[in-house]
């Protein structure tokens, strides 16, 4: 098994991810050709703004797995949500609403750059209290969140788990970023990488770089620990 991407937005045409099917099978094919086997599909769930059904992110989970399967490439794909945090997501959840990373309890919960930590800890408390397990999504995207080690160490041992984005791991979004994910990984406080990879040009599904960055830097082992043995772990990926 190849590296697994949990965070990205392939499907097409229903987020500000990819805008039709061309795209989505461009996408595909970057994720593929940097070592990518197994993608979570996580279009953007934000409640009251941007809401599809299940059935309909159902659907073009199989149209997708159709093409794939016609263009052979080596790729399975699973289904879940980002999911942006306001106070009606707690009743969309207690109502089984929000899909769940591949159908765990596991829910990948995004807020706005802006939100102070107490906010998000609240918050990710808040999910867990429903009985879902939340994933903060690219942590590093919070100026509050930004080398707030004790703030993230708390969120941990309340039970939620942590991904950052495979270009910020690299410094795409600067240097501080960039140390800040590393000493994240040196105090293991980290869970998962994914791309959020949202076209076939800025934002792609490449974790070659990200890879061979952390290999480097912390070994093999690390890096298959990040990029397959947790999400296997805790998604139900099975192969
Ligand atoms: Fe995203």
């Amino acid at each position: 098994m190849g590296y697994c991407d949990i965070h990205c937005h392939i499907i097409p045409g229903v987020d500000d991810g990819s805008k039709d099917l061309a795209e989505s099978i461009g996408m595909i094919e970057i994720a593929a050709k940097s070592g990518i086997t197994d993608i979570i599909l996580t279009p953007h769930y934000k409640p009251g703004r941007l809401e599809h059904s299940k059935e309909r992110f159902f659907k073009e989970l199989e149209t997708l797995k159709k093409h794939v399967k016609d263009n052979g490439f080596d790729v399975n794909l699973y289904l879940g949500t980002e999911l942006m945090f306001s106070e009606d997501c707690i009743e969309l959840l207690e109502n089984d609403k929000i899909l769940s990373m591949n159908d765990s309890k596991h829910i990948l919960v995004e807020f706005r750059p802006m939100d102070s930590a107490k906010y998000i800890k609240d918050c990710l408390y808040k999910i867990t209290c429903c009985g879902y397990t939340p994933v903060l999504a690219h942590v590093e995207r919070y100026v509050s969140m930004i080398e707030a080690y004790d703030d993230i160490e708390e969120i941990i041992n309340r039970g939620a788990l942590i991904q950052v984005n495979a270009s910020s791991v690299i410094g795409k979004i600067g240097g501080k970023v960039k140390k800040f994910i590393k000493m994240l990984m040196k105090y293991d406080m980290l869970h998962f990488i994914g791309t959020d990879a949202h076209d076939i040009k800025e934002r792609t599904p490449d974790m070659k770089k990200c890879a061979d960055y952390i290999e480097k830097k912390f070994g093999k082992e690390y890096r298959d620990e990040l990029l397959i043995n947790n999400p296997v772990k805790y998604f139900n990926i099975t192969r």
